[in-house]
């Protein structure tokens, strides 16, 4: 198995990618914990995750305090963390500059960035050396549209953050990567492409379509197969790196 015995925090666990993921983890080996803020979700993913491996921590990822409260609980329950995938993720909206609303933009960077921020600072004290961090960015990391500021700023910034992450980290043997995936078929993008398609007066998931190489939406067991790669060791020598899961749609 590819993570025994590893001990696992997934951020926005009660999500698609996080419960998907955190299957794919418990199939491995792993202990999970999943972190996300809504109670109700969380309470589900682990009735759909039914394992004694997994507990579960209600927290914002924006807040200091919530971030040491899951991490601490990680070590309490399990020991030392091998691997932080930090996946939290919220939208925003879609305007041109001119209106893009201010508090939107400050919510989205709280979660991507500064969730992803809060967590490595408390989670790498914490750490084995040898461990992986790898944090979900998009195929929105890897270009611009108009109108998406704050979600696609949000996504850029992550690469920053895992470069710099990458190199201090190295010295421990601690991996960092971003993984980028592109639409998937769940209902966060769902939520997108209703919008667009109120927006723009289209079919938004035949528009997203038409971007993707592959001609189609990916799936959640997709992006967590990659996640895997960059959190065991079959990615060894990996590290700073993004990886894309998009069809092709950042081509
Ligand atoms: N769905 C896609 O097509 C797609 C594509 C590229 C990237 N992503 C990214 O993948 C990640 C997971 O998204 P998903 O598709 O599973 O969507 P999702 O909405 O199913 O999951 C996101 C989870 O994050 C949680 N969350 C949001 N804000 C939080 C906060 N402040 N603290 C703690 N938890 C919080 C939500 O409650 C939710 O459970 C996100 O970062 C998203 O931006 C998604």
């Amino acid at each position: 198995m590819k993570l025994d015995e590893k001990n696992c925090i997934i951020t926005g666990g009660a999500g698609s990618l996080g419960v998907a993921t955190a299957r794919l983890f418990l199939n491995e080996g792993a202990r999970v914990v999943l972190v996300d803020r809504d109670r109700d979700e969380l309470h589900r993913a682990m009735r759909a995750l039914s394992s004694d491996k997994v507990v579960s921590v209600t927290a914002d990822v924006s807040s200091p305090a919530d971030t040491q409260r899951y991490v601490a609980t990680a070590v309490e329950r399990f020991g030392p963390v091998d691997v932080l995938f930090s996946n939290a993720g919220n939208f925003g909206t879609v305007a041109p500059i001119a209106d893009y609303p201010e508090d939107v933009f400050d919510a989205v960077q709280r979660v991507h960035v500064k969730g992803a921020f809060l967590a490595a600072k408390h989670a790498v004290p914490n750490m084995r050396n040898g461990g992986s961090i790898v944090i979900t960015s998009s195929v929105a990391g890897l270009r611009g549209d108009a109108g998406v500021y704050a979600y696609i700023t949000a996504k850029h910034a992550q690469i920053g953050l895992m470069r710099c992450l990458a190199k201090e980290l190295a010295a421990r043997a601690i991996r960092v990567n971003t993984i980028h995936p592109g639409p998937i078929d769940n209902g966060f993008q769902q939520a997108v492409e209703d919008g667009l398609g109120r927006e723009m007066g289209i079919d938004g998931t035949d528009f997203f379509n038409r971007l993707i190489p592959l001609g189609r939406h990916g799936r959640a067991d997709e992006v967590a197969r990659s996640v895997l790669y960059l959190s065991s060791d079959d990615s060894s020598f990996t590290t700073g790196t993004t990886l894309t899961v998009d069809g092709g749609m950042s081509v």
